[in-house]
């Protein structure tokens, strides 16, 4: 990407059509380190073709893994990956990569990487990753540009999160896994994402339990087979195509859902108007009838409303007249698509957490800039609402977690399509521009 590619939308569509959505990014990205755990080859299936995949995998291969693709099967052979020290070019560009910590002292009794930085959508501590650590016996050194843990032999422990944390429970699991004894973790977090990694972990071998709504309980092991497991459909990728069917009022099907992940969701999205059944394993989703504002929706670690779908969510309040309102209760610095969506004509006011939103100016096409994932989405979504054409700078911020959001939604009827270098997508017609 030469930091140039633009996204190009023309609003006023309805979607209408249906769609297979992608791998989990936040699956993937944690049974990649998993996969550390085995001195062997493992198998990701379906695993989805987007950049913070690609910089998990450079990762892994700096800490001296192979990996190669067979479609879009993920294979990875961590039969050399001793290496105990990741580059901060790495960590300084994909915070997630801190679960790599808990991953290496499993493996290698050590570990050291550049300190994982915030973001745009917030600080982002990793305190409640080293406390999990310390708690296992690890010995956690920081200082402003690295980070180290160490540990000659970890034992189980009894920890209690203060608050839910996927990143931290993730950390947690990977560096329990070969700890000595039982591992009880207490009010952790229990995203879809967390229990397919334990479902993977099992698969190579470990024993983990849910014993408790937000309870896991760890035997440790010596030693792990290679995992082999398909990555689940990206629930919140899901949501995101269903928010542009709300914003544009059409008509979606959605061919693989992740059935029983989307329910916080699928409320708010019942309660705007919409309409949904499930049709044979397919999610079919009616948009004509959105047309009532949400208020007082806060977001929550899961099953609550996922703080992922939170800007996604305001670009379609921003399309329907009254008043909504929005708190965001995970992150400090989620709104940044505010003052883009104003740019568009939306009234939206952010007091503190809060964002009200005074729904129903027709949204207008304008120049555009994403900051960060799931806010790059978000103006995709009012674009496709909005009269006229709007210009999306900001891409690669996109393409981190959607595989090709402009072709799925081309292939909705989207207007939309993406210059990247020498291929547009255009109504589904992919044209090589000669
Ligand atoms: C994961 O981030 C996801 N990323 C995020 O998705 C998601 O928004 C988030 O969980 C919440 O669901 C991946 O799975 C790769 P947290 P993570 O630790 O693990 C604070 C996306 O768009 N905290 O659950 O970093 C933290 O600052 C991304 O796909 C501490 O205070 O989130 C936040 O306020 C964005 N200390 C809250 O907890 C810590 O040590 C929840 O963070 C760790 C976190």
């Amino acid at each position: 990407m030469n930091g140039l590619e633009e996204i190009r939308v023309r609003g006023g569509t309805p979607l209408c059509g249906s769609i297979t959505i992608q791998g989990s990014k936040n699956a993937a990205l944690p049974v990649m380190a998993a996969s550390l755990l085995h001195r062997g080859v493992s198998v990701l299936r379906k695993c989805p073709r987007i950049t913070d995949v690609f910089c998990m995998e450079e990762i892994l291969k700096s800490l001296g893994a192979k990996t190669w693709w067979e479609q879009n099967d993920l294979y990875l052979d961590c039969e050399d990956a001793d290496k105990t020290e990741i580059s901060s070019v790495y960590t300084g560009k994909m915070r997630s990569s801190v679960i790599l910590l808990g991953a290496m002292l499993g493996r290698n009794k050590e570990g050291i990487m550049g300190y994982p930085g915030g973001c745009v959508i917030g600080k982002r501590p990793v305190d409640l990753h080293v406390c999990v650590l310390q708690s296992l016996g690890a010995e956690v050194t920081e200082n402003d540009s690295f980070i180290k843990a160490s540990c000659s032999k970890m034992k189980g422990c009894r920890f209690v999160f203060p608050k839910k944390s996927v990143g931290a429970t993730e950390q947690a699991l990977l560096a329990a896994v070969f700890a000595e004894g039982r591992t009880i973790l207490e009010n952790c977090a229990v995203e879809p994402e967390i229990l397919m990694l334990c479902r993977y972990l099992n698969e190579m071998g470990a024993s983990i339990e849910k014993t408790g709504e937000s309870r896991l309980e760890i035997t440790g092991m010596t030693e792990l087979n290679g995992g082999d497991m398909a990555i689940p459909p990206d629930r919140i990728v899901a949501g995101t195509y269903l928010c542009a069917a709300a914003a544009t009022r059409g008509k979606i099907i959605i061919e693989n859902p992740p059935e029983g992940e989307m329910e916080a969701f699928l409320e708010v999205y019942r309660k705007m108007g919409g309409q949904y059944e499930w049709n044979s394993g397919k999610l079919v989703a009616n948009a004509t009838k959105v047309a009532y504002p949400v208020t007082d929706l806060e977001t929550e670690a899961y099953p609550g409303f996922p703080t992922d779908l939170q800007s996604p969510l305001m670009a379609v309040l921003a399309t329907i007249p009254g008043n909504s309102s929005l708190r965001e209760n995970i992150f400090e610095d989620r709104f940044r698509i505010v003052e883009e969506l104003k740019n568009m004509g939306a009234d939206i006011q952010v007091q503190g957490r809060t964002a009200r939103i005074n729904g129903g100016n027709r949204l207008h096409g304008a120049e555009l800039s994403a900051a960060e994932l799931r806010g790059g989405a978000a103006l995709i979504i009012a674009a496709l609402a909005a009269e006229g054409e709007s210009v999306i700078k900001g891409c690669s911020f996109i393409h981190r977690g959607y595989e090709n959001i402009c072709r799925d939604l081309a292939v909705l009827g989207g207007q939309i399509r993406e210059n990247t270098g020498n291929i547009f997508y255009e109504n589904i017609q992919l044209q090589e521009k000669n």
